[in-house]
């Protein structure tokens, strides 16, 4: 079973993703073939908003998208891992997520799916960190994921949400997050395959 595992910090190996590492490594151990995808390494444009995809479902702009598309179609859990910049996801979280506009179009213009009756076929875990304690730290971002995810038939399978955490590898003084991460991984990964 194959599983797809999204990095979007910008920073190498930034809190998100040392949490992101953890998770693969439960899905791995469960048996799943774990791929990831580093957003920042990628060359890929926003959405143009010239609807190229209409007709087709797929993104006419020709750049690293394209791979990440098939990729997504194809794998049967997703990990998403973005820390909270300016209370939304990252650049490059944001950038995926219009490009899969093109998915959207797909859906809900050509195959005419009804809105809210699409059957969910998937599940995705999504991960999160952010530097301050506010009750609402994660509303804007959860709020994407979850109609970011819709267009890929997925639930939000579960979140992963820590709070008070800026700099680099600051995540480390928590080892009950990264266990808690590898727990979900694993978990993602089991019940991905029906077992
Ligand atoms: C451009 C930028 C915007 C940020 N905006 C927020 C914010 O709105 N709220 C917050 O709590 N932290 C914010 N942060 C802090 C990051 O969420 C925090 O440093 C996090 O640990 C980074 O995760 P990473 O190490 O996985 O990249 C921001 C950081 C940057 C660089």
């Amino acid at each position: 079973m194959k599983i797809l595992a999204i990095y979007g910090s910008p920073r190498r190996r930034g809190n998100t993703w040392l949490l992101l590492e953890k998770a693969f490594e439960g899905a791995r151990e469960a048996g799943a073939d774990v791929e990831e995808i580093v957003l920042r390494d990628l060359k890929m444009a926003p959405c143009l908003e010239i609807y190229g995809c209409k007709k087709t479902g797929r993104c006419v702009i020709q750049d690293d998208f394209q791979q990440v598309y098939d990729k997504l179609l194809a794998c049967q859990g997703l990990m998403l891992a973005s820390p909270i910049f300016f209370y939304a996801v990252t650049a490059q979280t944001k950038i995926l997520m219009d490009r899969c506009q093109s998915l959207w179009a797909k859906k809900y213009w050509i195959e005419k799916v009804p809105f809210g009756q699409g059957e969910i076929k998937r599940k995705g875990l999504f991960i999160s960190v952010g530097a301050t304690h506010g009750k609402k730290l994660f509303d804007g971002a959860l709020s994407s994921v979850h109609y970011f995810f819709d267009v890929l038939d997925m639930e939000v399978w579960r979140t992963l949400l820590y709070r008070g955490l800026d700099h680099e590898g600051e995540i480390l003084q928590h080892p009950e997050y990264l266990q808690e991460a590898y727990q979900a991984g694993r978990e993602l990964a089991l019940s991905s395959t029906g077992r």
